[in-house]
């Protein structure tokens, strides 16, 4: 679990500002629900036999005796706060989320026991333009914010009765090399299958290689709904690459899955992920709602914008103040607080702590502050403040008090 410090903190905020923007262009409403639930809504919906709900929980009991767990995503938690809400019933939405998410996994670069996701479900809406649309909306990310090094990787999963049928050829198929499998897969063998094809074990890599294609079990209607999504893809000019072995590490998905992957980043190099999971609602309580949605893995795409070298400045202060004596230090008060007041936006670092004017102009350029306005004794008697510019070469001005908010609107 990180800290974020002040120098990566605009970071962050550049990079949520930039994303902000792109989901309000696509009308995406914000929803907050809380970062503890009961354990069951986890279990229930990501599946009993996946890495998460196994081992990377992190479960209590409240005094009441309820067994709790921080969320480890936020699809579940939406999920029930959408239909708690009553916001499913007839009705179609388009929601995003942020947040601290948990998991007990084995920290290491690009991943992290409290790591932050920003994520978007769509509700209410079956066609494939929903697929479509969440995926072109991910790839906006990417442009907004200039990252190139991401590949979209994409597969279907197809519906309940097609994976059912793909399932037992799987495991036919696993159980005739069964000396070959990990005991990991062993495991999965019965319970879950198809988290075999995501092995990541290198022993096990041609065995998973020769496996089935899930793609020749695909139910008509997905086949359908798959190549639809595809057409609309190639229709916006965004590229992918079909990876029938993407199966995703949760179980609510049905047909589409997709994963946004760089090779920049070492073995954590999936930067988004998501799919469909028409089933997940009504599993949970609501009424049969399809949906798809994905989310960013926030810490990984700022570790790849360092990587691929994306320039990101931190806003620096307009104005530093720089005052002396008990009158001077007073009146940088009053014209501070009538800067603020009479101009949105600017920012301005108020000396504190007192100090001779050498350390105060010491801490001005520090700031990085474009401008130092000058206040000591003298130019309180005279009414005026002292003008410097801190980064061009211009020459030293005086304002007068009663221009100085005219004259700050013309410099910044
Ligand atoms: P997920 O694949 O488990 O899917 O996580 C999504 C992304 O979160 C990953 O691709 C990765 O970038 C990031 N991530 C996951 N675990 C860690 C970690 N330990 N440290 C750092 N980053 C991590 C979900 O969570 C689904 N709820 C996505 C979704 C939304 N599907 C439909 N709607």
């Amino acid at each position: 679990m990180n800290d974020c410090l002040p120098e990566q903190t605009y970071i962050w905020q550049f990079l949520e500002e930039k994303i902000k923007k792109v989901l309000d262009s696509y009308c995406y409403k914000e929803i907050r629900f809380p970062i503890v639930e009961k354990t069951a809504l986890f279990t229930r919906s990501i599946g009993e036999v996946t890495d998460i709900v196994e081992k990377e929980m992190y479960t209590f009991e409240d005094r009441n005796g309820e067994s709790l767990s921080l969320r480890p995503e936020g699809t579940a938690g939406c999920v029930r706060a959408c239909i708690e809400n009553g916001l499913l019933h007839n009705q179609q939405q388009k929601l995003w989320y942020k947040g601290q998410m948990f998991r007990y996994e084995k920290p290491q670069k690009g991943r992290y026991r409290q790591f932050n996701q920003i994520g978007i479900e769509t509700y209410g809406i079956a066609d494939a333009d929903a697929d479509a649309e969440v995926i072109l909306l991910s790839a906006d990310f990417w442009r907004t914010i200039g990252l190139t090094d991401v590949e979209l990787q994409i597969n279907s999963l197809g519906d309940e009765q097609s994976r059912a049928k793909y399932r037992e050829v799987l495991v036919e198929y696993f159980r005739n090399s069964y000396e070959l499998l990990d005991e990991d897969s062993k495991r999965r063998l019965e319970k879950n299958p198809l988290r075999i094809l995501d092995s990541k074990n290198p022993e096990m890599a041609d065995l998973v290689k020769n496996a089935p294609n899930l793609l020749e079990y695909l139910d008509e209607e997905s086949e359908r709904h798959f190549q639809r999504v595809q057409e609309y893809l190639n229709a916006a000019g965004i590229s992918y690459v079909v990876n029938p072995r993407l199966v995703r590490g949760l179980d609510y998905y049905n047909r589409t899955v997709f994963e946004w992957v760089t090779t920049k980043l070492g073995a954590q190099g999936t930067v988004c992920a998501g799919g469909r999971y028409d089933g997940l609602v009504e599993q949970i309580g609501g009424r049969a709602t399809p949906a798809v949605g994905f989310a960013i893995g926030v810490e990984r795409i700022i570790a790849l914008l360092e990587v691929c070298g994306v320039e990101i400045s931190s806003k620096l202060p307009n104005v530093y103040i720089v005052s002396l004596g008990d009158k001077g230090q007073e009146q940088a008060f009053s014209v501070s607080s009538i800067l603020r007041n009479e101009i949105d936006g600017i920012t301005i670092m108020q000396n504190s702590g007192g100090g001779s004017f050498k350390s105060q102009f010491k801490k001005a350029d520090k700031s990085g502050a474009g401008i130092a306005l000058v206040i000591g004794e003298d130019e309180v008697e005279k009414g005026i403040v002292g003008l410097k510019y801190l980064r061009e070469k211009r020459e030293q001005e005086t304002v007068s008090v009663s221009e100085i908010v005219s004259r700050m609107r013309e410099l910044i």
